[in-house]
C-alpha cells in the first residue's frame, strides 16, 4: 500500500491508515472522545454544523439551541440511553468536525451520527479519520455492523461512506438512505 501511512503522531486515539494528502494535514490533527468538560465545545460544533448544513441533518439548529447543559452532557455522554461517544478532530486553531457513534437496541449494531466537518477543514481526510475512529470504538465493543443514514441530495457524504466500504439498502418508503458496513 504505497500511498498508506500510519498516524501516530499528535496523540492518536488508534493507529489509523491514512492517505498520503490526510498524512499531510493530520500531522497537525488529533481525534479524541470528547468528555464532560466539553460540553461547550460540542455544543458550538454541532450547533454551527445545523446553522451551516441545515439539509444534511434530521434535526435542526432551532430545536438544539434550546437544549441545557445537561442535555449536551448526556448527549455526550451515551446514545439514546445507550453506550455511545462523540469523537472531535482538533488542530492548533481548534476543532475541525465531529462524529457520533453508540449501541443500538441489537449491541451487535451500532450507529454513525452527526458527522460534520468545518468548511474550511474539509477535502483533507477529516471526515475519514473520525470514521475510523468510529469504526476502531465499535470494533473494540465486539459490533458486528455499523449504520447510519443520510439523505439521497448529499452525495458528497454518500461519496465519503462508500469510499470508506459503506454500501445502501434500499428500504421501501424511506426519504433517506441507510448505509451499512460489516466490520
Ligand atoms: C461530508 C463531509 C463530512 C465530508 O468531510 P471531509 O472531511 O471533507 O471528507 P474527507 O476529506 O475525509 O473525504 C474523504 C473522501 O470522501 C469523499 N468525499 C468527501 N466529500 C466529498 C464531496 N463533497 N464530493 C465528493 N466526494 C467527497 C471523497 O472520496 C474523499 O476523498 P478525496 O478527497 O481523496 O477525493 C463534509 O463535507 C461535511 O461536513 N458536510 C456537511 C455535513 C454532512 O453532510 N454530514 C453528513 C451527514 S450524513
Amino acid at each position: 500500500m504505497p500511498d498508506q501511512l500510519v498516524l501516530d503522531t499528535v496523540r492518536p486515539v488508534h493507529k489509523l491508515p491514512v492517505s498520503a494528502r490526510c498524512a499531510r494535514y493530520c500531522l497537525a490533527m488529533t481525534i479524541r472522545i470528547l468528555g464532560p468538560n466539553d460540553v461547550r465545545l460540542f455544543r458550538e460544533i454541532r450547533l454551527a454544523g445545523l446553522a451551516n448544513d441545515p439539509r444534511s441533518f434530521g434535526s435542526n439548529h432551532e430545536r438544539e439551541s434550546a437544549f441545557d447543559d445537561d442535555a449536551w452532557a448526556t448527549r455526550l455522554a451515551s446514545f439514546a440511553g445507550r453506550p455511545g461517544v462523540v469523537f472531535a478532530s482538533e488542530d492548533p486553531a481548534g476543532a475541525t468536525g465531529i462524529a457520533g457513534i453508540g449501541l443500538a437496541e441489537d449491541p451487535s449494531l451500532a450507529m454513525l451520527w452527526g458527522m460534520w466537518v468545518r468548511p474550511e477543514a474539509r477535502r483533507s481526510g477529516v471526515a475519514g479519520q473520525l470514521v475510523l475512529s468510529s469504526l476502531a470504538w465499535a470494533r473494540d465493543r465486539s459490533v458486528g455492523t455499523v449504520t447510519l443514514t443520510v439523505y439521497p441530495h448529499n452525495t458528497g457524504a454518500i461519496e465519503l461512506y462508500r469510499s470508506l466500504g459503506f454500501a445502501s439498502e434500499n428500504l421501501p418508503d424511506s426519504d433517506d438512505i441507510t448505509m451499512t458496513k460489516r466490520i
